[in-house]
């Protein structure tokens, strides 16, 4: 046996510490751990705004989609390597409290901070756990409740148990959100599901159709498509839930006029609206997209960006006072998100806040979108419909075919890294805190992978 062979033994625990080594993490994950894992080692001490790093190599890659658009300041951030916060998580780190029923002042400086930089002041109810489905899936829980009781009241037995929703939706894929997420089919085939109401989801390309005042034929035909649903289940829908720009469907934005004849209809019918903001939030150059819609909703869903997940409520939830925030043992898990995670949120916030990072995102993501217009000028035959609100920008190809072959190229010849959106779109996903330069060279990458491929 080598040295190198003997198995290390941890001072502290005295237990063989794990051995498993930059050169073959790779393989060892695949072999064992589900996952679709690029062939790339995380570099977690290296990395430098949207420069991500090999840890085999140091190969670096100019990284446009972010860990799935969930890591806001991008890579390296300075504000994420001060002292006192590297204390703070650790402090956090130790032991893992069970947030909903043991207090921490961190927990409260985070629910502090959340209402401070990103708080809705109509939907002041919060709620925090583990993952955007889950998110999604209290916010439906807290709506079945409302109904029920609204039912009740009206002296109506009925229960709140479905969930009128959009085509091209995706919301999660596991228990109630499976049956709301419509996207690639590999996601859902096979599994039991809800038969819930689903609409149209009359998504609009950019252009002169998107002010008209008037709803458009085919919002019109997914309205009536909403009022049929209504009339058949009204006393059963609990809510409606929508992306306010559908993001793994493919980047798909929907008129906010449409969004609120639903919303208004929704009023009608004693019938909660979501928004899931797990993608939208803090990517639209806001903190929600919905308010940039001008909406209302009654519950917001956020994940990803936020760090922390959960759902804010308010509005005519409020109507009813033992709501399923306020009435004990209705949402809750274990942990109801992670304290560290509470921490690195903290000080992403305080982050955006001094640095007006939604501002600037706001800025960059029109630089984006300029720079994504005139790539679909030049290159017409191969991708159409540069399209974007804040960041969340994206094209599509022609062929779908070649929007795969795209994005193997701009990783493989160009190292840079972008992400597919739906069947034929490719979209950019850059933190707040991107730079003007990084837009430019992202996009120039961009144009060498086009012009290969044309
Ligand atoms: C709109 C939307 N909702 C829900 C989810 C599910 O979030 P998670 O993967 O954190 O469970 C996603 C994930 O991409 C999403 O885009």
């Amino acid at each position: 046996m080598t040295a190198q062979q003997e198995t290390v033994r941890d001072v502290a625990t005295d237990v063989p510490a794990p051995r498993a080594a930059a050169s073959d993490a790779v393989a060892a994950l695949r072999e064992h751990v589900t996952g679709d894992l690029l062939d790339i080692v995380v570099d977690l001490a290296a990395g430098e705004g949207c420069r991500i790093h090999d840890l085999r190599d140091g190969a670096e890659y100019l990284d446009m989609t972010m860990f799935f658009s969930s890591a806001p300041l991008g890579h390296g951030h300075p504000g994420l390597r001060t002292p006192d916060f590297e204390a703070a998580l650790v402090r956090a780190g130790r032991i893992k409290p069970s947030n909903p029923d043991f207090a921490t002042v961190e927990q409260a400086r985070f629910a502090e901070t959340f209402r401070r930089v990103v708080g809705v002041p109509e939907l002041p109810l919060l709620f925090f756990i583990d993952g955007g489905t889950l998110a999604v899936e209290n916010a439906l829980k807290v709506a079945f409740d409302w109904k029920t009781k609204i039912n009740a009241r009206a002296g109506i037995a009925a229960r709140g148990s479905r969930v009128l929703h959009l085509e091209r939706a995706f919301h999660g894929r596991s228990g109630y959100t499976l049956s709301l997420t419509n996207t690639d089919p590999a996601k859902i085939r096979d599994y039991p599901m809800f038969d819930w109401p689903r609409i149209p989801s009359p998504a609009i390309e950019p252009g002169e159709r998107w002010d008209a005042v008037e709803l458009l034929p085919e919002e019109a035909v997914a309205l009536d498509a909403a009022r049929a649903a209504l009339r058949r289940y009204g006393r059963e829908i609990a809510c409606f839930v929508y992306e306010p720009i559908q993001g793994e469907g493919g980047d798909r934005h929907l008129r906010p006029r449409f969004l609120r004849a639903v919303q208004e209809l929704c009023r009608e019918h004693d019938v909660l609206t979501v928004a899931d903001e797990v993608q939208t939030g803090a990517l639209t150059g806001q903190a929600w997209a919905h308010r940039a819609l001008g909406l209302e909703p009654d519950l917001v869903a956020f994940g990803k960006r936020l760090q922390v997940c959960g759902v804010m409520g308010g509005r005519r939830v409020l109507e009813v006072a033992d709501n399923a925030f306020r009435e004990a043992s209705r949402i809750s898990s274990t942990w109801g998100g992670s304290l560290v995670d509470m921490v690195r949120a903290t000080r992403i916030l305080e982050v955006v806040e001094r640095e007006d990072l939604f501002e600037h995102s706001r800025l960059m993501g029109e630089l984006l979108l300029g720079e994504l217009r005139d790539l679909a000028v030049e290159f017409p035959s191969v991708i159409r419909d540069p399209r974007g609100r804040g960041l969340m920008c994206a094209i599509t190809f022609r062929d779908p075919a070649r929007r795969d072959r795209a994005i193997a190229i701009a990783r493989e010849t160009y190292r840079t890294l972008f992400l597919p959106s739906g069947p034929d779109s490719l979209r950019c996903r850059p933190p707040l805190s991107v730079r003007p330069e990084e837009i430019v060279e992202a996009v120039t990458a961009l144009r060498k992978t086009l012009a290969d491929l044309a």
